[in-house]
């Protein structure tokens, strides 16, 4: 049996406020649907770490900062709760629009210096609608633990610090990227590749991890990113929009692995934005 689906927040708080007075932990997986293996490995983690788990299901229009790929975006809500039902969730929050913006919304919760680079450059906004929305979800499923994909890493750690920053009791907990066989990094935008795309693709991670191993054996990054772009490009991507090696903590830019690091990259193949990064 698929779990209940919620779409009002009366109705979801009827639920948490009783889950929190019998002493029990809720976990949340906030996701925007059209849900695969990565997705999952969260909700497992979650099932893990927590009594009650909530999967929220909402294509937040404030993150798309074009709206193309606001419109193709995937919807699969039955689909989706069809995934989740071997891991027996205790709620699907898939919120009707106006629980999340109501009429006159007016509020954006923005997350300075983080968001500057990577993602925050190239996409203008992007942080400050996943900040808004995220905050929203939490105060709205009262969550204690919320479970996201190091698949976007720059993600996790504008999120950890909003809830820090905002006094919002809950744990962020990053977890591991899950990957195709070919070692592309799982994401609902994978939908959107032709086959060929699919093969393009997966180039970018065997590319990612050469360069993660000479960094690791302490090489300089700058030649070594003009190579991966070259290379990138010779694989099939049509546009490489940035590769960048930074501290693992702060995102601050390293010229070398000199601390914990990870090498980001964003960049496109059949018409489809792909980001990946990895430890170094
Ligand atoms: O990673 C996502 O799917 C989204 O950015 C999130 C965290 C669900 C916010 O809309």
């Amino acid at each position: 049996m698929t779990a209940p689906i919620l779409r009002r927040l009366t109705d979801l708080r009827a639920l948490t406020t009783q889950w929190h007075n019998n002493g029990e932990k809720i976990g949340v997986v906030p996701t925007m649907g059209a849900l695969h293996q990565g997705h999952l490995s969260l909700v497992e983690a979650a099932k893990a770490g927590s009594d009650r788990v909530i999967v929220t299901i909402f294509v937040n229009p404030k993150q798309f900062n074009n709206p193309e790929d606001l419109a193709k975006y995937p919807r699969t809500e039955n689909e989706d709760a069809q995934k989740l039902v071997p891991y027996g969730v205790d709620a699907i929050y898939v919120p009707d629009p106006e629980e999340i913006y109501p009429q006159g919304f007016a509020t954006t919760v923005s997350v300075a210096g983080l968001t500057n680079v990577m993602e925050g450059e190239f996409r203008p906004g992007h942080f400050d609608g996943v900040a808004t929305v995220v905050a929203k979800l939490f105060l709205q499923t009262q969550a204690d633990r919320a479970y996201f994909g190091e698949k976007d890493y720059q993600q996790l750690m504008v999120v950890r610090r909003m809830a820090l920053d905002l006094d919002i009791p809950v744990e962020v907990i990053g977890c591991p990227t899950v990957r195709e066989p070919s070692g592309l990094a799982m994401s609902s935008r994978n939908l959107r590749l032709s086959p060929e795309g699919l093969d393009i693709a997966a180039n970018k991670h065997r590319i990612m991890r050469d360069l993660a191993k000479e960094l690791a054996d302490g090489a300089q990054f700058d030649t070594l990113a003009a190579r991966a772009e070259t290379e990138l490009l010779a694989a099939g991507f049509t546009q490489v929009e940035y590769i960048q090696l930074r501290c693992a903590d702060t995102l601050e830019p390293l010229t070398h692995a000199s601390r914990p690091a990870r090498l980001f990259a964003a960049a496109w193949a059949d018409g489809v934005r792909l980001i990946d990064n990895i430890p170094v």
